[in-house]
């Protein structure tokens, strides 16, 4: 049964101690790591939630199981199959991001989705964070311009966020800068625990600062550098793999749109097409929803989605421009 309840009442009923057998001491516990509503709860894995609160796995498991309980009785999550047509019913809804070229949104599907992973990968320069830059920007743009009127959280791993860059975007699109930046938060981060510490926290922003989009520039870059050689590759991909699924939970429970990006390595085995290939192997390759391959191609850049489940392989060419990402002028001049 859907309980009824009034915009107003939502944020009470969602209070953590709502969650059937959670008494104040687990509720203290809660409160005390930063989590304090049902929805955050869910994007952690029992596992996640045995490390935080210091609770036993079984614990854990029957609070993730009361908490999915309660937001399908408040008619936040579905409880049970659904008609493809519903399905499809829904998908056709779905709130997108404009990446501020045509041929890269037409290759998408429309643009970046809301409720999905999106995975950037490509050699150093092939506009990874200027796609970054751009989209914290056009997430800002109202419905009609094919933004979502909303802000964007930003965790940056590389040091390479740029606020000034955003001034230069947000004004060539006609954008107030000032407004822009404020719209925008951005956590810097030095460690791949202190990345997955901020990534706790952007429930709060999310909710309270109506944030719809999440980048991470870029998600493996501590993991790969903490995580050294052959005897430490599969701890490294299991904590990949946690955080990687932390973040895809993220965009489904709160209907936001999660951007990584991801570097590549050199792929000796292969000798025909390209020598290069995503880093983070299957663990990568799985979590993300939707995965495009960026390449230089003089001035341009051609982005080509691969493994989606509905895209059939395709090339996009966009360009580099003062406005971040656009279509290069020779499709229209020439
Ligand atoms: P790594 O992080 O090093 O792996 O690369 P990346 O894929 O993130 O590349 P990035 O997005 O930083 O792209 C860098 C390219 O963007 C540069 O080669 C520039 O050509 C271009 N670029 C950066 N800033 C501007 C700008 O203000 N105007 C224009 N037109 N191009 C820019
Ligand atoms: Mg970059």
């Amino acid at each position: 049964m859907v309980k009824l309840v009034k915009e107003e009442e939502l944020e009470d009923e969602l209070d953590v101690e709502n969650i059937e057998g959670v008494g104040p001491t687990t509720r203290d516990k809660f409160y005390a790591a930063g989590i304090y509503d049902i929805k955050q709860i869910l994007t952690f894995s029992p596992q996640d939630l045995v490390e935080i609160l210091g609770i036993s796995y079984d614990k854990a498991v029957e609070i993730s199981n009361k908490a999915r309980k309660k937001l399908t009785e408040l008619g936040l999550m579905e409880s049970t199959f659904s008609a493809a047509s519903e399905v499809l019913k829904r998908r056709l809804t779905i709130d997108r991001i404009t990446t501020g070229s045509n041929n890269l949104d037409s290759l998408l599907g429309g643009g970046i989705e809301v409720g999905a992973l999106t995975e950037f990968y490509g050699e150093f320069g092939s506009g990874k964070t200027q796609i970054c830059h751009t989209l914290c920007v056009t997430v800002q743009l109202p419905k009609e311009k094919k933004g979502l009127d909303a802000g964007a959280v930003y965790i940056d791993t590389e040091n390479t966020f740029r606020p000034e860059r955003i001034e230069t975007i947000a004004k060539a699109r006609g954008l107030n800068p000032e407004n822009v930046l404020k719209r925008i938060f951005v956590g810097k981060v030095y460690n791949a625990s202190h990345q997955e510490l901020l990534t706790r926290e952007i429930p709060n922003y999310i909710e309270r600062e109506n944030c719809r989009l999440v980048i991470v520039d870029s998600a493996m870059t501590h993991f790969r550098a903490e995580y050294v050689g052959r005897s430490m590759l599969s701890e490294r991909q299991q904590k990949l793999n946690r955080y990687l699924h932390t973040l895809l939970r993220l965009a489904e429970i709160y209907k936001v749109a999660v951007v990584i990006t991801n570097q590549v390595q050199a792929a000796p085995d292969v000798f025909f097409g390209d020598p290069t290939k995503a880093s983070g192997g299957h663990v990568m390759a799985h979590a993300s929803t939707y995965r495009i391959y960026l390449r230089k191609s003089g001035k341009n850049r051609i982005a080509r989605i691969v493994d989606s489940p509905y895209h059939a392989e395709a090339d996009a060419i966009f360009t580099l421009t003062d406005a971040g990402i656009g279509d290069p002028e020779e499709n229209t001049k020439k």
